[in-house]
């Protein structure tokens, strides 16, 4: 079965080839305020959003809206600066568009990243968090409609949607570095609102560390597609009812504080797998 989202992803990896990005090993998906670590690809090339075949264009500030393509810890990277959220109005068919263009293009792992709000009492603003798992509390999945099998199951086990052996080695990167990187479940609203202090109560007891409003469908379709994920979460703030009150430049503050850490957590990450 050839679906018209096929020949789109295949319209999009066309052009991106023709700008001569090939052999890509690796996805990135840099979050809200990280998206500093693409400045430090290596001969790099840009691709503006805007420019590539049925790409949706990003809106929220903070996100350049563009492919960088290059060497990054002796990797062959492909990263986004900036993805596309629910919340922002565009189908998950568009959220998840680039995770299957850059399957398309080669790549059998990816790195998704995100500014998260911490459930876990234990954790603090501006620590890390590797993600263990999730909870999809969007109550959608970008996977509902007719499947390609040419693309995936029917049926996507997500028994180990982060990649099991990937969790390991970046735990054994950031004890390398003395990181007290933390790890747990990431649990995905919609957003755009942050929750209320009832449900972020609500989400600690259902066994959820931090929250966020992207990464899970991504995720979901990087596992249909067969990719191996490592999930990185930057403590941007607490949840509601953890702090005062919540709002989005302390998100961005937060994030310009860290990214030294975050940007060499990755790289080394990068090296290692
Ligand atoms: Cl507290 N909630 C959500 N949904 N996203 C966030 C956040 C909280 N903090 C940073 N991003």
């Amino acid at each position: 079965m050839t679906t018209k989202l096929q020949e789109k992803i295949t319209e999009a990896a066309e052009f991106i080839k023709k700008q001569g990005i090939e052999d890509v090993e690796i996805g990135l998906i840099l979050g809200s305020g990280l998206g500093e670590l693409g400045d430090e690809v290596g001969e790099a090339k840009k691709i503006k959003y805007d420019q590539i075949p049925h790409f949706p264009v990003s809106t929220v500030e903070g996100h350049a809206g563009q492919l960088v393509y290059g060497q990054l810890g002796g990797k062959k990277v492909l990263a986004m600066q900036g993805r596309f959220h629910f919340y922002e109005g565009y189908t998950l068919e568009e959220v998840t568009f680039p995770i299957r263009v850059m399957k398309e293009l080669g790549i059998h792992s990816v790195i998704v990243t995100n500014a998260a709000g911490g459930i876990n009492t234990s954790f603090a603003q501006g620590e890390l968090m590797l993600i263990t798992d999730h909870i999809n509390y969007t109550g959608v999945n970008p996977l509902m409609g007719p499947n390609d099998p040419a693309m995936g199951p029917r049926f996507t086990d997500m028994s180990q949607a982060y990649d099991v052996a990937y969790q390991q080695i970046v735990r054994e990167v950031a004890k390398e570095m003395s990181l007290d990187l933390k790890e747990g479940v990431y649990i995905g609203y919609t957003g755009p609102t942050y929750e209320t202090p009832a449900e972020i109560k609500m989400s600690r007891i259902m066994g959820a560390d931090a929250v966020g409003m992207s990464t899970v469908p991504e995720v979901i379709v990087a596992a249909h597609a067969g990719l191996r994920v490592i999930g990185i979460s930057c403590i941007t703030n607490l949840a509601a009812g953890m702090q005062e009150s919540l709002n989005h430049d302390e998100v961005v503050e937060t994030t310009q504080r860290v990214k030294g850490t975050f940007k060499a957590l990755v790289k080394n990450t990068l090296a290692a797998i």
